[in-house]
């Protein structure tokens, strides 16, 4: 089934999120070290950029590296932070001939200097694209930023910049690390694993989950698609009955 011919345009998911998970499981699978696994990560990166582009997904955010991550072997997170250096030095001019937009979410400051630098570059250099945002979650945890929010939250209600009464949902969307982006519609995990992993807790309410067997360096565009065509498929209740959205 051509999947990509089957997605209605106007039914797109205005914001995907993705946990890339299986880079390890893959290179193991190979025979090879696990840095393997995440140098072809980085290539599938580049093929679902290109579809949601292609198709038209106005936002797309990728679970590059988690606050736990930081806990794995020196030469893994060594080797990630290089691969995360290599490969914005070498996308920025995709990023820029198509029109998007990189951002990160996280805990940038506690990146390696060589990678926040060249994060800020390519930040700043394409911060004037709209075709699409792609948001790398980088030493990024759900349970950070929400502590995060809190903290900001809690030094304005002291020093009488807002009221605890004001206090709303919009507020805090607005101390989110996330805060100019809509909520996620559509969340994938690939590799099997049907876990959110401190991932986007808050922005996740409402999104419809799917969960695909494939580890992160097969995936590829076609498979994107699939997760597409399945969401448009669903029927999103927010709490309403089908009778009353029909
Ligand atoms: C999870 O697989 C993947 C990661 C922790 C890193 C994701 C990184 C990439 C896809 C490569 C580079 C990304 C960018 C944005 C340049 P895992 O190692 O947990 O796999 P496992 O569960 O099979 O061990």
């Amino acid at each position: 089934m051509n999947f990509k011919e089957q997605i209605d345009p106007v039914k797109l998911p205005q914001h995907i999120a993705i946990i890339m998970d299986g880079n390890g499981r893959w290179a193991k699978k190979q025979g090879l070290m696990r840095i393997r696994g995440h140098e072809k990560g980085a290539k599938a990166v580049r093929d679902v950029v290109e579809g949601s582009a292609e198709i038209g997904v106005p936002n797309l955010t990728l679970y590059a590296f988690s606050t736990e991550n930081w806990n794995r072997p020196k030469v893994e997170v060594d080797t990630l932070m290089k691969l995360l250096v290599s490969s914005l030095k070498k996308e920025i001019t995709t990023l820029q001939e198509n029109d998007i937009k990189l951002k990160a979410i996280g805990c940038i400051e506690t990146l390696p200097k060589k990678a926040r630098r060249e994060l800020e570059e390519v930040i700043k250099k394409t911060s004037g694209n709209s075709r699409m945002t792609l948001t790398l979650a980088l030493s990024y945890g759900s349970r950070e930023e929400l502590t995060h929010v809190v903290k900001e939250i809690a030094e304005k209600v002291a020093s009488g910049e807002i009221s605890a009464k004001a206090i709303d949902e919009s507020v805090i969307n607005k101390h989110l690390y996330t805060q100019n982006l809509p909520d996620v519609d559509l969340m994938i995990r690939t590799s099997g694993e049907q876990r959110i992993s401190n991932f986007l807790l808050w922005q996740l309410a409402y999104a419809e989950l799917y969960f695909s067997e494939i580890l992160w360096p097969d995936y590829r565009k076609e498979d994107l698609f699939e997760a597409i065509y399945n969401y448009q498929n669903r029927e999103r209740r927010f709490g309403k009955t089908s009778e009353q959205l029909s």
